[in-house]
């Protein structure tokens, strides 16, 4: 199914690309044929990454740093883009979580989440789909990386819940308005695949391996096998999905809560909140 040239012809913009899934999904693109457009805020993390695979797939990847919170600058960006040639897909993949009492987040903490996930993916899909729209190009899609608190909600990072809640409610109402003009709308679902970034801000402790014990197939999802679903809603194959959210999970999704430990955050002390801030500011 995943034969060489799966996504050849395809030109995919992945936000927050650099790093982790996104740069799992991107490398995976690319060995199937597609050309890979990356962002993010910085540019360092960008260039190396687009360099590295390069290099390793042979593929053509063009990095812009873009912090998708800032319309004007998802603008510039999908300008710049175009001018070399349009897109045919759209990942949005960027995102900021942390874990914290929801009672003490401040209106700026609040934001800094929702500014990201909701409005970023927002910004990032009516940019790309108003020049598909104008030029009536078909074929194309976007694919929004969600979590399964956009299904169930999720103690300790509401944010977060909300913020992927709303752009599941995006991707379903694009399904109807923009299936007519040749544009599907799908979303991925993932439970944990463990990134730094991810580790850094979520787990307590900050390991990288820790395996939830709720989890009924009993491991971490591999990324390779987040990649390989986002390549086939990407492709061809799929081109009669749209409007539907995928869960990759190992089963979790039957249980009752979506996020990791949260029996452990439910009795934890202002010590262990003030620890696990220090670790989640440690490094970005
Ligand atoms: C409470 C926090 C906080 C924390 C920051 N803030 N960290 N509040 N707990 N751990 C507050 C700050 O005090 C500030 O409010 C406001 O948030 C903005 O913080 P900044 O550091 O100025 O923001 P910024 O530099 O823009 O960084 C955004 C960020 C950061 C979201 C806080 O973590 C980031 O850049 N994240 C991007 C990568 C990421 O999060 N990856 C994980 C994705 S994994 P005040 O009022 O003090 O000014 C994922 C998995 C989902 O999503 C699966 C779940 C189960
Ligand atoms: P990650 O490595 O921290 O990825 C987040 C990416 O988003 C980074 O490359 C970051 O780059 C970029 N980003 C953050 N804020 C941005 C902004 N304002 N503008 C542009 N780019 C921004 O974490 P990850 O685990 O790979 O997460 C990727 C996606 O998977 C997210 O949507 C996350 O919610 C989802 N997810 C992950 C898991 C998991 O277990 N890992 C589970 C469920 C869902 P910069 O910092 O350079 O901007």
């Amino acid at each position: 199914m995943f034969q060489d040239g799966l996504l050849k012809g395809k030109r995919i913009l992945v936000t927050g690309g650099g790093t982790g899934l996104g740069a799992a999904m991107g490398r995976r693109f690319l060995e199937l044929g597609a050309e890979l457009v990356i962002c993010g805020r910085r540019s360092e993390v960008l260039e190396e990454t687009a360099a590295r695979f390069q290099t390793e797939t042979g593929g053509v990847v063009m990095a812009v740093p873009c912090d998708v919170r800032d319309a004007a600058a998802v603008e510039a960006m999908m300008d710049r883009i175009w001018e070399t040639g349009p897109l045919d897909a759209l990942v949005n993949n960027a995102a900021g979580n942390f874990i914290a009492e929801t009672h003490k987040l401040s209106p700026r903490a609040i934001d800094a989440i929702l500014n990201t996930v909701l409005h970023g993916s927002a910004y990032c899909t009516v940019a790309a789909g108003r020049r598909w729209i104008e030029a009536g190009r078909r074929n194309c899609c976007v694919l929004s990386i969600l979590t399964l608190s956009a299904l169930k909600g999720s103690a300790f990072r509401v944010p977060s819940a909300m913020a992927k809640a709303g752009v599941l409610a995006m991707i379903r109402s694009l399904a109807v308005e923009w299936g007519p003009k040749g544009i599907r709308t799908v979303a991925i679902a993932p439970g944990p695949f463990p990134t730094a970034g991810a580790s850094q801000r979520l787990t307590p402790g900050g390991g990288d391996s820790v395996v939830d014990r709720e989890i009924p197939l009993q491991r971490n999802g591999e990324h390779i096998e987040l990649a390989n679903l986002a390549a086939f809603l990407l492709s061809d194959m799929a081109g009669y999905i749209t409007g539907e959210c995928i869960v990759i999970d190992g089963g979790k999704q039957f249980l009752s809560d979506a996020g990791s430990h949260t029996l452990e955050l439910m009795n934890w002390t202002d010590e262990d909140w003030a620890r696990m801030r220090a670790q989640a500011a440690g490094k970005r």
